[in-house]
């Protein structure tokens, strides 16, 4: 099963990105988990596009998108919403056909906070569902003191936290499974 991970914050060393390290680690043994930074997308312009095309970058990111199973988007909160990087990835992913939709998605955040970034997961489902993407309502899963959960090399010590990412994983195998459109023979 082919799952992309798209990562919401640029940073290097960010807490979002180590968090879908982690999901990589603890994901059910039948997937094949890419973690994708959003590094190389430029800002999303419609005169861009229309004179030359999608940018490079762009036109790798669709085509992953295209090719994955499922997605996962780890986000970081900024001003109780989601990074201005990633609203700014999915808009690229617009068009004829909109490349989200019925797309298996799973969703996580991670801040400092007690929080753990909720609000910006209720933004990052509003736009998803805009664009038609099957969302997995449940679990609900955050990681919230971001600061004490992750060791200084990124790796997510948190045992409860850990669990939490391997029930989401789970889930999401199961919801790529549930809406998988049976072959006719
Ligand atoms: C512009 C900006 C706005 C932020 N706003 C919030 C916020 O609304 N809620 C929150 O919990 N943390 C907020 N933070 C703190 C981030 O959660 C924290 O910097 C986090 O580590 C960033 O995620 P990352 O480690 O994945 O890059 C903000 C940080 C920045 C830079």
């Amino acid at each position: 099963m082919r799952i992309l991970g798209i990562c919401g914050s640029l940073r290097n060393g960010a807490y979002s990105l180590s968090a879908l390290q982690a999901c990589k680690e603890v994901a059910p043994p039948g997937f094949d988990f890419t973690v994708r930074r959003l590094l190389d997308i430029p800002m999303f312009n419609e005169d861009v596009y229309e004179a030359d095309g999608y940018p490079p970058g762009v036109a790798i990111l669709r085509e992953e998108v295209a090719a994955a199973d499922g997605i996962v988007i780890s986000t970081p909160e900024y001003s109780h919403a989601i990074p201005g990087a990633l609203k700014n990835a999915l808009d690229w992913l617009h068009g004829e056909p909109g490349l989200l939709i019925d797309k298996p998605a799973a969703i996580l955040s991670t801040a400092p906070g007690s929080l753990g970034g909720i609000r910006a997961q209720y933004e990052l489902r509003m736009i998803l569902q805009a664009m038609g993407a099957a969302t997995l309502a449940k679990p609900e899963v955050y990681v919230a003191g971001s600061r004490t959960k992750f060791d200084a090399s990124g790796t997510l010590t948190d045992e409860n936290a850990r669990k939490s990412l391997r029930t989401l994983m789970q889930s999401l195998e199961a919801w790529v499974e549930r809406l998988r459109v049976p072959a006719i023979s």
